[in-house]
C-alpha cells in the first residue's frame, strides 16, 4: 500500500549526502516531503536535492559540519528560512573507527567521533526543539546494533552511540508533554560502504580496513530508509533490525545474561578485522 505520510512534512536530515541519509531523502521526497538536507560534501548534497525534486519533494541543500555548534544553529535557521517550520529532525550523520584503543596515535580521535555522532545530534536537537515543539514534531536517531553488541575495535563509535541513547531516552521523557516523539533506531549492517570510511589508528580514512566484517548479510539503504520513515511516522520508541539472522532485540538480553558469549563474538570480529 502506498502511503504519503510525509506530504508537506518539513524534515531535516543530517548526513544526507550519501548512504542511509540519501536513501531516506529519496523515500521522503517520494512522499512529498519538504526536505532540508545537510552534510559537508555540498556537490553530492546538491545532486541528492535535485533528485529529490524529480521525485516530487521539495529540497534545499545546506552545507554544515555538525561537529561545529555554529553550523548546527545555522542549519536549523536556514531550514526555517526555507520552509517556515520544522516537523521532523533525523540525526543520521555519523563516522566510525576501526582500531584498538591502545594503538591510537592520539586518543583525540574518540573526541572527533563524539563531536559528530553525539554532540552534533545534541546541538541540532537543541536548535530544532523550539520548532518541533510547536507542531508535535518527531526526532529520529540513527544508532547502531554495535551499541547493543560488544564491539572491540570500535570503542569511540560505541561510546558515541551509547551517549546518544542515554541522552535521547532522558530527552524523550522531557518532551513527551509537548507531543514530540523520539525514535531510536538500532540498525544492523546496511550496504552503504560505511566500512570503507572507517578511521584507522592514525585517524585516517582507511578504505576497506574491516570490509570483511561487512561480508555478512546487509540491509539495502532503501529498505533501511523505508523502516526509518515508517517507525518515525508511527512514533515508535525503539526499533532493532536483524544481525546475521538474529532479531536485534535479543542482544540486550544476551548482554545481560551471557556477556562473555557476546564478548567472544566481538573478539572474533576483531581478529577477522586484522587489528
Ligand atoms: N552502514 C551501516 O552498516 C550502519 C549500521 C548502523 C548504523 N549506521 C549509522 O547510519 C548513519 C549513516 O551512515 P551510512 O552508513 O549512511 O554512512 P555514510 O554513507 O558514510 O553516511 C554518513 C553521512 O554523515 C555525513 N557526515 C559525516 N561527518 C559529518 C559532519 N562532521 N557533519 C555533517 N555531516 C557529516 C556524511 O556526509 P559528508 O561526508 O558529506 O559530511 C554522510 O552523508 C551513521 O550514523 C551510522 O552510524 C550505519
Amino acid at each position: 500500500m502506498v502511503t504519503h505520510s510525509y506530504h508537506n512534512n518539513v524534515t531535516l536530515i543530517t548526513g544526507a549526502s550519501s548512504g542511509i541519509g540519501e536513501a531516506l531523502a529519496y523515500e521522503l521526497a517520494g512522499q512529498g516531503a519538504c526536505l532540508a538536507l545537510a552534510a559537508r560534501r555540498v556537490e553530492s548534497l546538491e545532486a541528492v536535492a535535485a533528485r529529490c525534486r524529480e521525485l516530487g519533494g521539495q529540497a534545499v541543500a545546506i552545507r554544515a559540519d555538525i561537529s561545529q555548534q555554529t553550523d548546527c544553529e545555522r542549519l536549523v535557521q536556514e531550514t526555517i528560512e526555507a520552509y517556515g517550520r520544522l516537523d521532523t529532525l533525523v540525526n543520521n550523520a555519523g563516522i566510525t573507527m576501526w582500531a584498538r584503543f591502545s594503538d591510537l596515535n592520539d586518543p583525540a580521535l574518540i573526541e572527533q567521533i563524539m563531536k559528530v555522532n553525539f554532540l552534533g545530534a545534541m546541538y541540532c536537537t537543541y536548535y530544532a526543539l523550539p520548532y518541533l515543539q510547536q507542531h508535535e514534531g518527531r526526532i529520529a536517531n540513527i544508532s547502531s546494533m554495535a551499541d547493543k553488541l560488544i564491539t572491540p575495535g570500535n570503542t569511540g563509535y560505541v561510546a558515541s552511540k551509547h551517549a546518544m541513547e542515554g541522552f535521547f531516552e532522558a530527552l524523550r521523557a522531557e518532551v513527551a508533554e509537548a507531543g514530540v516523539s523520539v525514535t531510536m533506531l538500532y540498525l544492523g549492517f546496511v550496504d552503504t560502504g560505511f566500512a570503507g570510511r572507517m578511521l584507522d589508528k592514525e585517524g585516517k580514512v582507511s578504505s576497506g580496513i574491516a570490509a570483511q566484517l561487512w561480508q555478512t548479510k546487509q540491509m539495502s539503504p532503501a529498505d533501511s530508509a523505508r523502516l526509518i520513515a515508517r517507525a518515525t511516522y508511527q512514533r515508535k520508541r525503539t526499533v532493532y533490525t536483524h544481525v546475521d539472522g538474529w532479531p536485534g532485540w535479543i542482544f540486550p538480553w544476551f548482554k545481560l545474561l551471557m556477556p562473555r558469549y557476546l564478548e567472544k563474538i566481538g573478539k572474533g570480529f576483531m581478529d577477522a578485522g586484522g587489528i
